[in-house]
This record gives structure tokens, sequence and C-alpha cells, in this order.
């Protein structure tokens, strides 16, 4: 059976990027494959400092990956300073992977600038070394992220790679999988950069539990290109194409023929929010239950970490025994 994994960093509230690239896709196989998916409390905090925050915003991420679909009884969700196998398998990757490779990482390039004049740990440096223990240490045929995340997939198979021509064929090598419509959703006040967590203004961001009214004022007021014709090319006509990526991933259809069906911007932005407004609704009322019973939500991540434990220890004592440490 095809194995999956991927993870989500405990940073910020969800928003409609983390969905439509990645999140959405974690459902939709779960019945037929199976699905490992990570909190990843040890990444975030390569740019947390404060104390007593990621506890909190694990378990509201939790509420929104069972309040999307996932599914405790197959899908095994877990939070990954549950399972100690992730830092010790970090460190044997960090060891097969160089220091070049680490630099050439446009996401470490792009986070530093972000942060210049700023504390920036080692950590945000070595993070792909983490994250390919995350892929690997669960025999990860498939990994499904937006397409930001095609970098840290591709070094996490050369790290593969090497590790089994170094020391056996030992590690699955696996392979990034996003979807048609949704993989680079964009900010709605500057098209041109991808929707993130850390955007300047919350203007061009659509989070997750935002409510109707903030989601359609947030289409209307999405920035759109100087002239007025509606036609999909992300180079000359960013806004609008993305618009149109939007309102294509939210109804399975293609941007592409949807441009055909408007004149004008105004119908476009208001059919966008309305279809975002209907897909994010019932998630939101199941977020609201959900959240309402923490320990019922701490018993369902204590459950994932366990089973994602077994699988990981598997792993971790297989990669020592091909490398040939001493046994304990
Ligand atoms: P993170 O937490 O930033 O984002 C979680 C997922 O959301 C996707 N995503 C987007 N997709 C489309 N458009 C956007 N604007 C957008 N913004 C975010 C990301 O591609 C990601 O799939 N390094 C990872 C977390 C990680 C991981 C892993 C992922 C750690 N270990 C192992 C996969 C496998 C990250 O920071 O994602």
């Amino acid at each position: 059976m095809t194995r999956v994994l991927s993870c989500i960093q405990p940073t910020g509230d969800v928003h409609l990027g983390n969905y439509l690239g990645a999140l959405r896709n974690w459902v939709s196989g779960q019945h037929e494959k199976d699905v490992f998916h990570g909190i990843v409390d040890l990444h975030a905090l390569t740019v947390t400092e404060q104390p007593g925050v990621l506890g909190e915003t694990t378990l509201k991420l939790a509420a929104m990956l069972f309040a999307i679909g996932l599914d405790p009884e197959v899908a095994t969700v877990f939070v990954q300073s549950h399972v100690p196998e992730h830092t010790q398998l970090g460190w044997v990757m960090e060891c097969t992977v160089s220091y070049g490779e680490l630099s050439r990482m446009t996401q470490f390039k792009d986070k530093t600038a972000k942060r210049e004049g700023h504390f920036i740990s080692a950590g945000l440096f070595t993070y792909p070394a983490l994250q390919a223990a995350d892929i690997v240490l669960y025999d990860a045929n498939e990994v499904p992220v937006g397409d930001d995340q095609r970098q840290h997939i591709e070094i996490t198979r050369d790290i593969a790679i090497r590790f089994n021509h170094r020391f056996g064929d030992t590690l699955v090598v696996p392979e990034a999988v996003t979807p048609k419509a949704g993989a680079r959703v964009m900010d709605l006040q500057d098209p041109t950069s991808k929707m993130s967590k850390s955007s300047e203004s919350d203007a061009g961001c659509i989070m997750m539990l935002d409510d109707p009214k903030s989601i359609a004022k947030k289409f209307k007021r999405a920035v759109t290109d100087s002239d007025s014709e509606v036609y999909y090319d992300v180079k000359a006509k960013p806004g609008v194409s993305s618009l149109l990526d939007i309102l294509a991933a939210a109804t399975d259809s293609s941007a592409e023929a949807l441009a055909t069906q408007y004149t004008q911007y105004g119908p476009l932005k208001a059919d966008a929010g309305e279809a975002i407004v209907a897909m994010l609704e019932p998630i939101q009322a199941r977020y609201r239950e959900l959240i309402g019973d923490k320990a019922e939500l701490g018993r369902l991540l204590r459950v994932g970490s366990d089973r994602a434990r077994t699988v990981a220890s598997a792993t971790l004592a297989r990669v020592y025994d091909a490398i040939g440490l001493l046994p304990a």
C-alpha cells in the first residue's frame, strides 16, 4: 500500500494556501493509502521564541486537521516532539547533506532575508535535514505538499539516495505530489507573492477561520491588474490569474475554462469569495465542535504518536544497523 507522509508547522493559524496546496490532498487519499501526518512543533522552534505558545497552537492545529476531514481511524496524526526518532534521524540526515546543498535552499534565503537584524538560528539552516528525517522515517512514497516545498522534497531525495549509496539500500526515496489547482495560492494583496502566515498584512491572507464577511471583503479588495480584461496568464495578469486559480481549486474546474465565463473583475471576485465561504463553512462548524474537547484531541494525538513511533523506531533501528553503529 502506498505510504503517504506530510507535515505542517504549528506557527500561526492555518490559511487557504495551506488547505488548497496541501491539506485537502491529505484527506482525499486517506482511505486508499496508509497516511501519516505530523504537526511539526520542533520545526516551528526555528522561528518561535516565546514560551507557552507551541502547545496551544499544536492543539488548535490538531482540531483543524480533524475538522478538514482527517479520520483518526485511518490517518495517523502525530506531534513531532512526541516521536523522538525525528530528531535522532535528523542528526544522521545532517551528516548526509552538505553545507553547500543547504546553502542553496531558497526557503532559507527567503526566511533569513525576512529576519534581517533578528536572531537566525542554526536550526533554520539545518531545517531540511530534519524535514528529510520526517519523511524517510515513515518509508513515504508520496509527500503531498504545496509548490513551495518542492525543493525540500528534492533535497530529501538526494539525501536518501546518498545514504543508500553509502550504506546500502535502506531508505525509500519519496516523491512530491502537488495539486493541479492551488499548488501555489497567492497573496490577495500581492499576487506575485505566495499567501503566507508571515505576510505583512492579513488583508491578503484568507484564514481558515475567517468569518464570511471578512472573506468577502478580502476578495473584494483583492489587487487586480491595470487593464480590465479577464484572461488567464500568470505573468501578464497575476491578480486575475490568482483569483481564477483559487476559484478553480475551490470548484474543481480549470482556471482557463473559468476565465471565459467572466468579462469583469467584480463578479469574479464575488464568486471566488462565495465559493471559499461555502467550502469553509462546514470545516469551521466542525472545528468549533472539536476545539471544545481538548482532552479528546490530546487523546487522539497520543494514539497517533504511538502509532507513528512504531513505524519510526523500526526505521531508525534499520538505519543504525545499516551504518553499523554498535547495538545498545
Ligand atoms: P508549512 O507549515 O509552511 O505549510 C504546510 C503546507 O502548506 C503548503 N503551503 C501552500 N500551498 C499552496 N499555496 C500557498 N500559499 C502555501 N503556503 C503553504 C506547504 O507547501 C505545505 O505543504 N517545511 C514544511 C513542513 C514540513 C514538512 C515535513 C512537509 C516539515 N517536515 C515533511 C512535508 C513533509 C512547512 O514549513 O510547511
